[in-house]
């Protein structure tokens, strides 16, 4: 399981709070699907938990549809999401809430830097009976050309690796959930240069957090990735929905 380095974490997020909004394309894309695939299950005017809310962007464009709470380990990304509504700073693999508080639970892009098996035992018990989930992911074949590209040349995966969808299946049905549906969708993103794709997971915090990243690539390697990079990035997002 990839051992993420929180403290970097929320440093990272942290940093990236303020200009997030403008940066984050991508996540701004998958939160607005996750959006419209949960007003289809979970009724307008729920109570619903946004775990690991970032700025605010599901509830931007939900806060008429659904009273939210948005949480988040990052007190900066806080700040920001407070002003689409109440936000509270707490880590979403231990949540300080009551069991059985909300009637459902939406995510977006958050699962991927946790322990799932803890984040899906938190999800349900604060969840109703016949509660629903709804959260985005990313998958095992996330930035798959880039990554392999990286081993090519560097000898090392310099990517965090995620679950693939038959494990977290599992995670969620053993944390009691049924229903389990995954659905995996392909984005793809071109860039001018691998240095602003680098550059654009930087600037929103996204870069690798596992504990035993490694720390160095010579400039001899960055030209030889730069020259092999054909401008394409594919980020595989995965869509987890279930009910309690
Ligand atoms: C890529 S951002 C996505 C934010 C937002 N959901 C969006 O769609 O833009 C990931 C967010 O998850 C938060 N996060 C990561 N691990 C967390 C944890 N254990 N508890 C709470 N939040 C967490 C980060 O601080 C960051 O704001």
């Amino acid at each position: 399981m990839l051992k993420i380095d929180k403290k970097l974490l929320k440093s990272d997020f942290g940093k990236a709070a303020k200009s997030y909004g403008e940066n984050a394309k991508l996540q701004k894309q998958v939160a607005t699907i996750l959006v419209q695939k949960a007003k289809g299950i979970i009724p307008e005017n729920a109570y619903i938990l946004d775990a690991g809310c970032g700025t605010g962007f599901i509830a931007e464009e939900a806060n008429n549809f659904w009273d939210i709470l948005q949480v988040d380990i990052s007190k900066e990304m806080v700040e920001q999401a407070s002003s689409y509504g109440q936000a509270q700073i707490c880590d979403i693999e231990n949540l300080p809430l009551e069991q059985g508080s909300f009637d459902g639970v939406v995510s977006s892009l958050a699962l991927q830097w946790c322990d799932a098996t803890k984040v899906a035992g938190e999800f349900h018990r604060v969840l109703k009976n016949g509660g629903n989930i709804v959260i985005s992911t990313l998958g095992k074949n996330n930035l798959q050309d880039i990554k392999s590209l990286f081993e090519d040349v560097t000898g090392q995966n310099r990517f965090n690796d995620y679950l693939p969808k038959e494990n977290l299946k599992d995670i969620f049905e053993k944390a009691g959930f049924s229903d389990v549906k995954i659905e995996s969708e392909t984005l793809i993103y071109q860039y001018n240069s691998l240095k602003n794709m680098l550059k654009s997971i930087r600037e929103i915090g996204a870069s690798n957090k596992s504990q035993t990243r490694k720390k160095t690539i010579s400039k001899a390697e960055f030209k030889e990735l730069e020259r092999r990079f054909n401008g394409v990035a594919s980020w595989e997002i995965l869509y987890i929905k279930a009910k309690k």
